[in-house]
């Protein structure tokens, strides 16, 4: 169920069906977002407040809100609120999950990409040994709330990072998607114009409703992913900055490259993406990155069978294909075209 401002009786009414409300927050999401829904009858709510950042979605996190939840007497009947970004409602989804064996809970996503893709769906975990989302569990929330004014506190780099996964749909569903872009520092009230959020929203819950698990069509939405996550996972083991977004914004141009070479795309979508990008995404120097270890990674991708490494691919523009078994070697070609482009005068200069 998706809720937005108008619905906000409905939620009161969800909330009071539960013995106990918790609200689980990073130390940003306790700063700039609870204020803003203090008229959400929250005022006997425990909080519990995690450290923010992709580095803290792990087991340790995980195990600090279960003791939070047993300090405080939650029975089976009690309600996890999360409040925040990817990480709050994929951690506190996945605390939830396995809580008592199962409490239920409520997203309310902070983040531009929280609200378009981390908080629908029902796909909750942890990281865990270095390799992302490595555990968890499908578990649909009860509600997911979408507030349009958590945006205005949220940083440009975070911004993009969301943008990243709207784009992503215009490769795979609509070019409609193709056209959203951040008016920063505000669109008329928030930075990005709520129409996109709402067809996001509205795609990805249709998506996931359909294949719940991850089967079939649901593999669409991981265009992009297969090497962003390697990227992603490898930089931060290395203490490098990288936000979800911004590993699957490069990771769309490697994947249009071998869509080109596997599935015929026309290579004029890939002309398109790179001056898209140049445009609007954050130039990566990824010269010297070890692509073997890139390549290690993916081989524990979940959804690769029997060793081969599978990706989402498009034909055309809207026709995704999915388990397209890629050679090393191309997934090798692939990462080089994205490192040569990021360091190609013709798009950023010297
Ligand atoms: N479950 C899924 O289907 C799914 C899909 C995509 C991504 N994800 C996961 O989502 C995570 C990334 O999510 P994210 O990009 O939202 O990152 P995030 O949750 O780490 O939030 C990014 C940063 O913004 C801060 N923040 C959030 N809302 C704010 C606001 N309104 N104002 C100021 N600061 C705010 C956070 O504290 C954090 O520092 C990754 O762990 C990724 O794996 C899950």
């Amino acid at each position: 169920m998706i809720l937005y401002k108008n619905d906000i009786e409905k939620l009161r009414n969800l909330i009071a069906s539960h013995t106990k409300v918790f609200l689980l927050l990073d130390e940003n999401t306790d700063k700039y977002c609870l204020h803003l829904i203090n008229d959400f009858d929250f005022q006997n709510a425990v909080k519990i407040i995690i450290p923010s950042g992709e580095q803290n979605k792990n087991i340790e996190t995980v195990q600090y809100i279960w003791t939070k939840l047993v300090e405080n007497h939650a029975d089976r009947k009690s309600l996890l609120i999360n409040i925040g970004g990817g990480m709050v409602t994929d951690i506190g989804g996945f605390a939830a999950s396995c809580y008592q064996r199962g409490i239920d809970f409520i997203n309310i996503p902070t983040s531009l990409l929280g609200m378009i893709d981390a908080a629908v769906g029902g796909k909750t975990g942890i990281d865990f040994q270095g390799l992302k989302n490595q555990i968890g569990v499908f578990s649909q929330p009860s509600a997911v709330v979408v507030l349009f004014e958590f945006l205005e506190t949220l940083p440009k780099r975070e911004l993009l990072s969301g943008l990243a996964e709207i784009i992503k749909y215009g490769f795979i569903v609509d070019k409609y998607f193709l056209d959203a872009k951040l008016s920063y520092p505000s669109y008329p009230f928030y930075p990005i114009e709520p129409k996109y959020i709402e067809k996001a929203i509205e795609v990805k819950d249709e998506i996931t409703c359909q294949d719940a698990t991850e089967h079939g069509r649901r593999k669409i939405l991981n265009f992009g992913h297969t090497i962003g996550h390697a990227l992603e996972t490898y930089l931060i083991e290395n203490h490098e900055e990288i936000r979800h977004g911004e590993g699957v914004a490069m990771g769309m141009l490697s994947a249009l490259y071998l869509s080109e070479k596997y599935c015929g795309l026309n290579h004029k979508w890939t002309l398109f993406y790179k001056e898209l990008y140049a445009k609007t995404f954050n130039r990566f120097d990824l010269r010297g990155i070890p692509v073997d270890a890139l390549l290690e990674i993916m081989r524990h991708d979940k959804k690769n069978e029997g060793g081969d490494i599978r990706f989402v691919l498009v034909e055309d523009i809207g026709k995704p294909v999915y388990d397209v078994v890629v050679k090393p070697e191309d997934i090798i070609d692939s990462i080089n075209y994205l490192i040569d482009y990021l360091n190609d005068a013709n798009y950023w200069g010297k």
